[in-house]
């Protein structure tokens, strides 16, 4: 039995309840000789033929440490759920049952569909109950998520494991030269910061740092499991790094500098691979990254401290607590995933693509209107005005010193108009993710977009002021409007998103 159908075969298992957990890394593979832990990637479900998957939200038992059980929940397994490709072009049915004693819901993040799918806080899933729509995969090729997206509770939801990943994929890897063999050369990377308490259980008691700077783990996990490592082709690979931490941001680097060719951000592929040295990653947002093994040298994928100096009462507070695990020597520096190349495994593509995709980036036009968001951290309750004060520790959160309102429609858009919208953070940065459309970024900070926005996007890091172009070409009423959103989750929670109609 090779590799692929190893993990097609337990995706199968698990699709069926049988429970198995996935240790693709495991098979076939050398015994790693450090004390990390291999690296699992979640199970495959190939919903490209047969257009149709389904998920379970349930409750369960997750040994992150192994000894110390921690209570989780994930879909059709205990923590996380599966990868789920999905084909450009075809229509692909989710059935989503809730088994868990509250309501879910999950949104799929970067899908462009109408808003009556999209899986927002309008649309839960109540216990016990099923949801089952349809979504018309139109756009090109990405790698985006799903996850809980509950009015006031996601931060919480989304912690304990309700959340994946979805591949769009267009069967043209291989001609562009791309790596596509998941799990060996194709490496889907869900990175969160947890926190552990001293026996080992993984913990949420936010407190009021946290819900001032989101809630920071102090240890890393990559597709649920705790400081893995992972074996590798001696071959060009692809990772598909996906920040699904509720607040962390990363700015990642590998220890020896080697260079990571940038190939795809939020919304698709670019039309050609950027190399750059680090990565800056915020929650929600995504990056497709080629890297090379060739030489056989292990690697180690290090998260730099990302720093940034707040204002007012934020700068007065001090930082993020930062990840455990970095060395005496740089104390800013923390491992995040051990690569080690195996001379026994495939190496399939051995020189990076030049060109990716040829065909002329599409152009958005002229702007029909414009629109200004201020995401405010505010005087509690007050309805602030987003001047940077911030009085009690309550820490309202909102957007145009408005926190959420569920009866409340913000803004109204016109179906297919291309709009203009200039966004600025207040006192911490913030990353805007806007429901149902993808945009480009114009400018960040007064500059020229960092490589890491230069191509389609849907969440952005606002560390001041980012204009950016979007063109709205998904329908969305007044029932199930689109949200735009702070994806610090716990800033979500307490109020920074708003919703708006396409109509
Ligand atoms: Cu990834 Cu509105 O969320
Ligand atoms: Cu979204
Ligand atoms: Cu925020």
């Amino acid at each position: 039995m090779n590799r692929r159908n190893f993990i097609l075969g337990s995706a199968a298992a698990i699709a069926s309840g049988s429970g198995v957990l996935l240790h693709a890394g495991g098979i076939a593979r050398k015994a790693d000789s450090g004390r990390r832990p291999r690296l699992t990637m979640p199970a495959l479900i190939d919903a490209t033929a047969e257009g149709v998957f389904a998920l379970t939200a349930r409750a369960g038992r997750t040994e992150f440490i192994s000894g110390s059980p921690s209570a989780t929940y994930g879909f059709n397994q205990a923590y996380l759920g599966p990868v789920i490709k999905v084909r450009t072009g075809k229509t692909v049915v989710a059935t989503v049952a809730n088994e868990l004693s509250k309501p879910v819901t999950v949104h799929w993040h970067g899908v462009l569909i109408p808003g009556d799918r999209d899986g927002g806080p309008h649309q839960p899933v109540k216990p016990g109950n099923i949801w089952k729509p349809a979504l018309d995969i139109e756009q090109p090729a990405a790698t985006v998520w799903y996850h809980a997206h509950t009015h006031d509770t996601t931060a919480p939801l989304v912690y304990s494991g309700l959340a994946g990943v979805l591949l769009i994929v267009d069967g043209k890897d291989k001609e562009r030269g791309l790596p596509a063999d998941y799990g060996v050369d194709d490496l889907v990377l869900l990175l969160q910061d947890r926190r552990f308490d001293a026996v080992g259980g993984m913990i949420y008691k936010p407190g009021m740092m946290d819900h001032m700077f989101g809630f920071h783990g102090n240890r890393m996990l990559v597709n649920g499991v705790l400081d893995p490592s992972v074996a590798v082709p001696r071959s060009v690979v692809r990772l598909r790094l996906i920040n699904g931490s509720n607040a962390r941001i990363y700015n990642l680097v590998f220890a020896d500098r080697r260079a990571m060719r940038l190939i795809g951000t939020d919304s698709g592929l670019l039309p050609k691979p950027i190399s750059l040295e680090r990565l800056r990653l915020a929650p929600g947002e995504r990056a497709e990254v080629l890297v090379d093994f060739s030489s056989g040298k292990p690697a180690m994928l290090s998260n730099e401290e990302y720093s940034f100096n707040g204002s007012g009462m934020m700068a007065m507070m001090g930082s993020p607590p930062s990840l455990a695990g970095a060395s005496e020597r740089n104390r800013d520096m923390a491992p995040v995933l051990a690569f080690e190349p195996d001379a026994a495994l495939p190496a399939k593509v051995t020189a990076i693509p030049s060109v990716l995709d040829d065909s002329p980036v599409p152009r958005l036009g002229q702007p029909a209107g414009s629109r200004f968001l201020s995401m405010d951290m505010m005087v509690g309750g007050s309805g602030g005005t987003g001047s940077g004060m911030m009085g009690g520790m309550t820490g309202q959160m909102g957007i145009n010193g408005q926190p959420f309102d569920m009866r409340r429609i913000d803004q109204r858009v016109a179906l297919g108009s291309v709009e203009k919208w200039t966004v600025r953070s207040t006192m911490r940065p913030h990353p805007l993710h806007i429901h149902g459309v993808r945009f480009r970024v114009l400018s960040e900070n007064g500059q020229a977009p960092r490589i890491e926005n230069s191509g389609w996007k849907d969440t952005v890091l606002i560390e001041n002021r980012v204009e950016l172009l979007a063109q709205f070409t998904q329908p969305a009423s007044a029932n199930a409007p689109f949200m735009y959103h702070c994806h610090i989750l716990e800033h979500e929670d307490a109020g920074m998103m708003g919703q708006f109609t396409v109509a």
